[in-house]
């Protein structure tokens, strides 16, 4: 038997009341006993933080370069729209085609939020197509929120605590080639609602496939709170991306990063990126 079915028979083992154990990670460090999610958000504090060499990932480090300023500067502009009458405490990154960052501005941003907040940031990779939170934080999760949606595997189950402030991560699991109905499931809606539920002071973060080409944003977005747009410099036409951010406006668009900016903006003697 598979670990990946091995897993999921101790979960199901577990929802009949009989002994589940826990789910294995070929990092034995990042392995997340079966219980309660409250139980296992609790336990996030004080692990040691998993070793990230993508230098991309500038918030992860201590130094306050240019892009740590920036993607700061990202934080407290989300925080300053989302914390209203009503916290808007999940959001989803997209984008119009692909490589614009979606999933660096995703990743930056949760872990700014992470270690600044006391707060627990849970980062999704709804990324069914081409996942990539994982390969960018060097983890080999066995499961994750396909598992969820397919198999019923609990969710507390397929998160990974990283230790980076109170990031926790649910990874893609593995790849799906039209994950449209899957992403269109009511299992999804159930997981989403819970999450906002059960932790309304915390962000939830999504990071997405590409809106132009596929409709996986799209459902995304009536499903989550708001939604944050990443334009790369370079990439997706002006038309393209109007087509894409008209889908988005009816969704609280809470605005467009501006990525890999090359273009100088002058005002006398200062020059910005
Ligand atoms: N501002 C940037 N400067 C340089 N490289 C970047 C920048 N933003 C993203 N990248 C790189 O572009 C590639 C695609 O980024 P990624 O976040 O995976 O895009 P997407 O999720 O939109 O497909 C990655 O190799 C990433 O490191
Ligand atoms: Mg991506």
């Amino acid at each position: 038997m598979s670990r990946i079915e091995e897993a999921i028979k101790k979960a199901a083992a577990e929802r009949s009341g009989t002994d589940a154990g826990s789910v294995r990670f070929e990092r034995p460090e990042l392995q997340v006993k079966t219980k309660s999610i409250k139980a296992h958000i609790r336990d996030l504090l004080n692990v040691p933080p998993i070793k990230v060499d993508n230098l991309m990932l500038a918030t992860v480090r201590e130094e306050k370069t240019a892009a740590v300023e920036a993607y700061n500067k990202l934080r407290s502009a989300v925080v300053a729209l989302t914390k209203g009458d009503s916290f808007l405490n999940t959001l989803m990154v997209t984008s119009t085609v692909s490589a614009e960052g979606k999933t660096m501005t995703a990743l930056n941003l949760s872990i700014s939020l992470a270690k600044q907040y006391d707060h627990t940031v849970l980062l999704v990779d709804t990324d069914l197509r081409r996942p990539s939170i994982h390969k960018y934080l060097d983890l080999q999760p066995e499961v994750g929120l396909v598992n969820c949606l397919r198999d019923n595997l609990p969710l507390e189950d397929a998160l990974i605590k990283t230790g980076i402030g109170k990031l926790v991560v649910l990874p893609a699991g593995e790849i799906i080639e039209d994950p449209v109905d899957m992403l269109s499931s009511d299992r999804l809606k159930t997981i989403v609602a819970e999450l906002k539920q059960r932790y309304p002071d915390r962000y939830v973060v999504f990071d997405t496939p590409p809106a132009l080409p596929f409709a996986d944003a799209g459902i995304l977005a009536n499903i989550v709170d708001a939604t944050l747009f990443v334009v790369r410099e370079g990439k997706a036409n002006s038309a393209e991306i109007q087509t894409t951010l008209e889908t988005f406006k009816q969704h609280h668009l809470l605005g467009v990063v501006y990525n890999d900016a090359h273009t100088f903006f002058k005002t006398d003697s200062y020059a910005y990126y």
